[in-house]
């Protein structure tokens, strides 16, 4: 039986691993891996760069106008940069001030609205993988594979404190800890598409898993969804 490309939508709580196993999935099927939590940071570092008061929906949306998101390959690090007004904003995105405020942003409807449409336009050839928290329940929900990924809390944390830690030796394993535990809740409780696992995602507990047994557990999943297409109605 012959495959065809599928939409993988991978969602799940901050710093289980989606964005790794989504950039590999990628690069492995040869499909376009889109880092929608990518897109809310973004937004996010424009509304603090220009001191947008996000309480207040008109400015939101005046703001919104003026913002162009866009993806371009970074071939030296391979892997697909955002863009901000045509400003790589890929080196500032994940820092400490971004990411206190990413999940409040993301709540706001026309945010997500304006992303979403996005998103959902960057599917419509299928081939690509997306990760987020509302990939597979809002933005694709007829996606063929949709994954809901976790991981122990504990290895989330020590997992992410290591990627920052990189960068910025001054940060401490309790603010990442405080981080994760804020977002995760915002995220989960929000009213607009909060973050939950759709009834058809599989579940993918990595807590155990290394980056190359996960890779190897998915590829068969896609590998039985490109072949076996499910029946929608
Ligand atoms: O990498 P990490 O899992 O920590 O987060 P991310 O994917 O970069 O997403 C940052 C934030 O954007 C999340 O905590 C959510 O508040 C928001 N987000 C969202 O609301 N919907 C998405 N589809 C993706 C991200």
């Amino acid at each position: 039986m012959s495959s065809h490309k599928i939409i993988i939508a991978i969602d799940g709580y901050s710093s289980c691993g989606k964005s790794t196993l989504a950039k590999e999935l990628g690069k492995k099927l040869g499909y376009n891996y889109i880092d929608s939590g990518a897109m809310y940071r973004a937004i996010t570092l424009y509304f603090l760069r220009n001191h947008i008061d996000y309480t207040n929906p008109v400015a939101v949306l005046d703001a919104i106008a003026n913002i162009n998101l866009g993806f371009v390959f970074n071939e030296q690090l391979e892997r697909s940069d955002i863009e901000l007004n045509g400003e790589d904003v890929e080196p500032y995105i994940r820092d400490m001030i971004v990411s206190e405020k990413v999940s409040e942003v993301a709540a706001i409807r026309e945010v997500r609205a304006f992303a979403v449409a996005q998103q959902k336009r960057m599917g419509r050839k299928k081939g690509i993988v997306m990760d987020g928290r509302d990939i597979g329940t809002t933005v694709f929900p007829d996606a063929e594979l949709k994954i809901f990924m976790t991981a122990d809390p504990d290895v989330r944390v020590m997992r992410r404190f290591q990627e920052m830690y990189a960068t910025n030796p001054q940060i401490t394993i309790d603010e990442v800890r405080h981080n994760l535990e804020l977002r995760d809740y915002i995220d989960s409780t929000r009213e607009e598409s909060p973050l939950h696992r759709a009834d058809d995602a599989i579940l993918l507990d990595n807590s155990n898993l290394t980056k190359e047994e996960q890779l190897e557990i998915v590829l068969e999943w896609v590998k039985d969804r490109a072949t076996n297409p499910r029946v929608t109605q």
